[in-house]
């Protein structure tokens, strides 16, 4: 397979070497409207919206990866393996469950834990721990720490199931340290080992799972104006 791929249309060379990837293809027009300079349209396959342009002079991309983990492992993959994308940072929201973060707090996933098969494909012979690149990780920490952002840094669970069923599920992850639940950085984070590229995956908590409060979308584009600034800060090493 090459270019172009089955769900993106862009020419080689409209990727940055980094791509932010939000969940929602709006999300990621707002992006590219309002954070990018001369940003241009590269690809919209299925909607699904990918800008090129600059930030502070660097090129950087954004593109939406849908939601679940089938969705961000075609994309990734496609752009990792066609693109010569080095970089994803996913920007996204999540649900949190552990009384360490709440609403509008920052996450950032160390490790995504998973209920996701993505990793049966891989046919390894264990159980794998799906991690972000530790240099984007360490560079997150460094741009928060220079901005002034408060950060938690842990595992985070990838689940297939919005709508889950268990009412054990939540508190069986949080008593093994799990901050939130959301639904795609552990395909994110196989794709990136696979290809030998890098991923970061980090959220602002909307929905608190345990106290059941959810964000206004009022609320929400106030907790996301600081985590791009934040991906952004870091995107241009
Ligand atoms: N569950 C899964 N994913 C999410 C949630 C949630 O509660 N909130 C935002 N993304």
């Amino acid at each position: 397979m090459g270019i172009p791929t089955p769900h993106i249309s862009a020419a080689a060379g409209d990727f940055a070497k980094t791509v932010l990837m939000p969940g929602d293809p709006l999300r990621a027009r707002f992006i590219a409207e309002n954070f990018l300079d001369n940003a241009r349209l590269v690809t919209e396959v299925r909607n699904v919206l990918g800008y090129t342009g600059t930030y502070k002079g660097e090129p950087v991309s954004v593109m939406a990866s849908g939601m679940g983990m089938p969705s961000m492992g075609i994309y990734s993959h496609e752009l990792f393996a066609f693109y010569g994308v080095e970089n994803i940072i996913r920007i996204g929201s999540a649900g949190s469950i552990n009384e360490k973060v709440g609403l509008h707090d920052i996450v950032i996933a160390q490790g995504a834990s998973t209920t996701s098969r993505y990793a049966f494909q891989f046919k390894l012979p264990g159980t794998y721990a799906p991690l972000a690149d530790f240099g984007l990780l360490n560079n997150a920490v460094k741009t928060a720490e220079a901005q002034g952002t408060r950060v938690v840094v842990g595992n985070v669970l990838s689940d297939d199931a919005f709508y889950g069923e268990d009412p054990a599920f939540n508190e069986a992850w949080r008593s093994m340290g799990v901050l939130a639940i959301e639904m795609e950085a552990a395909a994110l984070y196989m794709e990136a080992a696979k290809l030998g590229k890098k991923a970061l995956a980090m959220f602002t908590i909307s929905d608190d799972l345990l106290r059941d409060e959810h964000l206004s979308s009022k609320e929400r584009e106030v907790g996301f104006s600081k985590m791009m600034e934040l991906a952004l800060g870091m995107s241009k090493d």
